[in-house]
């Protein structure tokens, strides 16, 4: 057995977002999830969000619990239509109010939080008007984060505008499996657009409002591509792959650009961009979140879109069907490093579900999830070694919840939620993570 220490100061977390875990339904406006659950076909037994793990009641007990878990930071989503329920206009203070104590919670439990400000429920009310397709959302986002980052931000400093704007745009415009559910490339473009341009526009007003000491940053989900074979055709498809799944969001922030051999493949269907945007859009900041789950590995198929397909290579796999691969997250991050240097990086959500029960002992025990976890903690130590500014990670999640369109069936949490009674019920896995959090170190 050999110990890694990481370096002092090193935030260890976990992430949660709004949907997925407050519950709290009838005491915000709607988003575009709640519709999107009740479209027939659409979310695993027409689950919602509406109780989820009651978070907006417990929020009391769910801090306390992190505290015991050594958790040093957390990074959690606010819900636009819980502070704006028309997504414009007159504010709810009930539900401003809300984050503020969770804030002041948090801060007393001794927490850092990290404020990701939209992860993917827009109000509905928004969405009627044609929500991310619609350029003057990018505004009304910036509206948003002015409020939110007025009252928070005496004690909030470290700010992130978008989770996956990738999967909002592509999963939610594209393939129809995410809110608000179309099937468009050409929408999901200007979609992603817009996302980024409202995080641009968001930056200086995070900044203003919570001074010198604010980290503002963006969370994009990112996996290394690797070809099935060294073959050129196969390596040219990983280039194109790596184009649409990394470089379309991590060019436009970092340089001010769209991939150009993106824009050339993706022909008519790019974006309407206004001249001033991409200096927007690649406006500064102070670090990149990094949601690494899985890597992706990719064969050269002349007849697909974009001329590639995934492929599924033996090895092992989690409940979501995504494959163990440790390697990629050390290779993503030195990557990042050396093709976009971002000030720092943090893991914004690392983790992965498996089929965990309640034992008769009152346990949960889950030791595929603590090999998961030691393996990548490991991978994000070789990282560091060789370079990578990583300052924290992020689990996900703390707790099981809503996994968007499958429901409860799927259980990310290092605590076990036992849905009939919403009881927390740390796995070993926290146990393990406590550790871990404590020492600031892993034994491997
Ligand atoms: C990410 C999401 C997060 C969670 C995990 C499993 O794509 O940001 O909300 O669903 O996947």
């Amino acid at each position: 057995m050999s110990t890694l220490t990481f370096p002092e100061g090193f935030l260890w977390g976990t992430a949660t977002a709004s949907y997925q875990i407050e519950g709290g339904a009838d005491e915000r406006g709607p988003s575009i999830w709640d519709d999107f659950c009740r479209w027939p076909g659409k979310v695993f037994e027409g689950q919602t969000g509406d109780v989820a793990d009651d978070h907006y009641h417990r929020y009391r007990e769910d801090v306390a619990l992190m505290q015991s878990l050594h958790m040093k930071a957390y990074r959690f989503s606010i819900s636009w239509p819980r502070v704006l329920p028309e997504g414009r206009g007159a504010v709810s203070e009930v539900g401003l109010g809300f984050y503020d104590r969770l804030v002041d919670a948090l801060l007393e439990a001794g927490i850092i939080p990290f404020v990701t400000l939209y992860h993917w429920d827009l109000p509905s009310a928004l969405q009627r008007e044609g929500g991310w397709a619609a350029r003057d959302t990018a505004q009304l986002f910036a509206d948003y984060a002015a409020i939110v980052a007025k009252r928070l931000g005496d004690r909030v400093k470290h700010w992130i505008t978008h989770n996956e704007p990738w999967v909002a745009a592509f999963l939610g415009h594209m393939m129809g499996i995410h809110a608000p559910g179309w099937r468009d490339l050409g929408l999901a473009l200007q979609v992603g657009h817009h996302l980024l341009l409202s995080h641009g526009m968001a930056i200086p007003i995070l900044r203003e409002a919570s001074g010198a000491d604010a980290y503002v940053g963006i969370t994009l989900n990112l996996s290394p591509i690797y070809p099935e074979t060294d073959s050129l055709e196969d390596r040219e498809a990983a280039h194109i792959a790596d184009g649409f799944s990394n470089r379309w969001f991590l060019d436009p922030v970092f340089r001010g650009q769209y991939p150009q051999d993106m824009w050339q493949r993706f022909g008519p269907f790019v974006p309407r961009v206004v001249p001033g945007d991409m200096e927007t859009i690649s406006r500064a900041i102070d670090f990149l979140g990094v949601n690494y789950y899985t890597r992706s590995v990719v064969r050269a198929e002349p007849g697909a879109p974009l001329g590639f397909v995934g492929v599924r290579p033996e090895g092992e796999y989690t409940a979501m069907d995504w494959e163990v691969f440790p390697d990629g997250l050390r290779a993503l991050l030195v990557r990042l490093h050396k093709d976009y240097a971002p000030k720092a990086l943090y893991i914004t959500e690392n983790g992965c579900a498996y089929e965990d029960t309640l034992s008769e002992d009152g346990r949960v025990y889950d030791p595929q999830r603590i090999a998961y976890l030691r393996a990548h903690f490991a991978s994000a130590h070789r990282a560091i070694q060789e370079g990578v500014p990583l300052k924290g990670y992020f689990v996900w999640s703390l707790m099981d919840n809503f996994e968007w369109s499958f429901g409860y069936s799927r259980r990310f949490g290092i605590v076990y939620v036992d849905y009939a009674t919403l009881r927390r019920i740390p796995k070993e896995s926290a146990l393990f993570y406590a550790e871990v959090a404590r020492t600031n170190a892993v034994e491997i």
